[in-house]
């Protein structure tokens, strides 16, 4: 007899916010905003799509909180007031099904940018740029832009806010030894490297309160040789946890690293049991520390039956997904029918590769369609 997913589908906390069941949406780049970076229609269908699907918690994707942090038009922004009513049409439209819980992604691309900025003048390895080393007046203002655009997700009704703190964005940069060889107080020795991340959290709470639940995209090893490792990142997530921070979502790796050493985190191939859960790992080695914060399991999450046992053992609170979603956003409440079979997405990646080129597709997707057309 199939495994009951009675846990998967029950509800549980982040913060004070209630998540109607223990499936996140991992962030996801869509890249179907307006040019100017304004919420579209299509950008709201993505999501109440997802909404529709089953999903408990969605994670929007990278919304960036200045211009300089923009990786290509089709981004979210949040960088001023004007972005407000957008964002607050879309989480509204989210709400209207089933309570699901919506939370935007905050931002800033770092080494990765088209005006390349960095805590210190590295080479970007992929296309051998050299980003601008932030001053310490640049950081005031880009942890203020934080700051306001955190007010700005809170005055758009989004339930909660995440802070992207991984795969090689600002915030990672700082928190990653080989990205990081600042001499002040936001380099050098583990606390000055996240310290950015401290003075965000307390900015943002100093402005909306605590009622307003804080989770972060966290970078626990990159690796490389003299990169963050597992160790130091439990450290961090230890602190983030006393700090305040509601959840926590390890994950690893970034594009600049892939392309260099052929290591393809954080997206990966999933293509065999051995292949799923890949932050799994990282996840054992945080949740001792996490008291009353919520840890998430992201990175390969393909079978609902191995959820439900990670859950019920009290290894995992959620587990997040992310291509699959894009293939089937219905995923959860095929799972909550008892559709077993395995997510369509095969991790192709055609997904991840298709963002810079308009609005994500997937090929898997496409060729379902056309095939039904064809019948
Ligand atoms: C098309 C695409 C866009 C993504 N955009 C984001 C993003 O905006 N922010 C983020 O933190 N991760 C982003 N990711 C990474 C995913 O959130 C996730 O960490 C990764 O795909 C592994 O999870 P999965 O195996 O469920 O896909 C993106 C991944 C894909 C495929």
């Amino acid at each position: 007899m199939e495994m009951e997913l009675k846990t998967l589908f029950s509800p549980e906390k982040i913060g004070n916010v209630e998540i109607k069941n223990r499936i996140v949406r991992s962030a996801t780049y869509t890249h179907a905003a307006t040019g100017d970076g304004h919420v579209s229609d299509l950008l709201i269908k993505y999501h109440t799509d997802l909404a529709k699907g089953g999903v408990g918690l969605i994670i929007t994707g990278i919304t960036t909180i200045d211009k300089v942090g923009t990786i290509s038009p089709g981004q979210t922004c949040l960088y001023d007031d004007s972005y407000i009513e957008g964002h607050k049409r879309m989480v509204d439209a989210v709400h209207e099904y089933s309570d699901v819980k919506i939370a935007p992604q905050l931002s800033h691309s770092g080494r990765q940018g088209i005006t390349a900025i960095a805590p210190s003048a590295i080479i970007f390895k992929e296309d051998d740029r050299m980003p601008k080393e932030l001053t310490n007046e640049d950081l005031k203002e880009v942890i203020k832009n934080f700051i306001d655009a955190g007010r700005r997700a809170y005055e758009s009704g989004y339930d909660l806010l995440t802070l992207n703190a991984a795969h090689g964005w600002l915030l990672c940069n700082f928190l990653s030894p080989f990205t990081n060889k600042r001499s002040d107080e936001y380099g050098g020795n583990t606390q000055n490297r996240m310290r950015i991340l401290v003075e965000i959290y307390n900015g943002i709470v100093d402005e909306v309160g605590k009622n307003f639940p804080i989770v972060v995209k966290l970078q626990t090893q990159d690796f490389v040789d003299d990169g963050l490792k597992l160790a130091e990142g439990k450290i961090i997530a230890k602190e983030l946890v006393d700090l305040g921070f509601a959840a926590i979502e390890p994950s690893g790796g970034s594009a600049e690293v892939s392309r260099l050493f052929k290591i393809r985190y954080p997206a990966p191939r999933v293509q065999s049991q051995d292949d799923e859960n890949y932050f799994l790992p990282a996840v054992k080695e945080l949740k001792p520390i996490m008291k009353d914060s919520k840890i998430i399991l992201m990175g390969g999450v393909r079978n609902p039956v191995t959820a439900e046992k990670l859950l019920q053992e009290n290894i995992i609170d959620f587990i997040a997904l992310s291509r699959p979603l894009i293939c089937e956003p219905d995923l959860p409440n095929r799972w909550k029918n008892d559709d077993l079979t395995p997510p369509l997405c095969n991790s192709c990646n055609s997904c991840f590769f298709s963002t810079g080129t308009g609005s994500v597709t997937c090929t898997v997707k496409e060729k379902l369609i056309q095939e039904r057309l064809n019948k």
